[in-house]
């Protein structure tokens, strides 16, 4: 027994922020793999922390759709297709890869800040919760790429 009566406001943007986390987990494996120059060691190590720490976040965003008694995405497509986050050049200077980086987690801000929106206004803690969470993690790297990028 699920204990809040899925909300469609609070599943969708939890659809969203599923999607667009993925998609920055792969953006940050893409960059880990390929970013080059003199920073190479500090950003392959950030995009390494990056993507380790969205893998446990991904998992906690999907495992909270099945607590509401919704599927998470049943097709890849799914998976990557309920998001805001464009493709990207993977091939791309570090500089554009950090600038990527931080368009791609602003656009998962805004969503997020939906979620938690939505789920706060629902009643839905434990959703708000985790939206917060997710919030304050990608508020603070939001904050370390744009001083990165001074
Ligand atoms: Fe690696």
């Amino acid at each position: 027994m699920s204990t809040h009566k899925a909300n469609p406001q609070v599943t969708e943007a939890l659809g969203a922020t599923l999607s667009d986390s993925y998609t920055l987990l792969q953006i940050a494996h893409i960059y880990h793999w390929n970013v080059v120059g003199p920073n190479f060691i500090k950003l392959h190590e950030f995009f390494e922390e990056q993507y380790t720490e969205l893998f446990t976040a991904v998992d906690d965003i999907a495992e909270r759709l099945r607590a509401l008694d919704v599927l998470a995405p049943t097709t890849l497509k799914a998976l990557r297709g309920n998001g805001t986050i464009g493709d990207i050049d993977g091939a791309a200077p570090a500089e554009k890869m950090v600038a990527g980086y931080l368009e791609a987690t602003e656009k998962l801000i805004a969503g997020l800040k939906k979620l938690r929106k939505a789920s706060g206004d629902a009643g839905d803690q434990e959703t708000e919760d985790l939206a917060i969470g997710r919030l304050a993690s990608h508020e603070k790297t939001a904050w370390m790429l744009r001083s990165l990028l001074k």
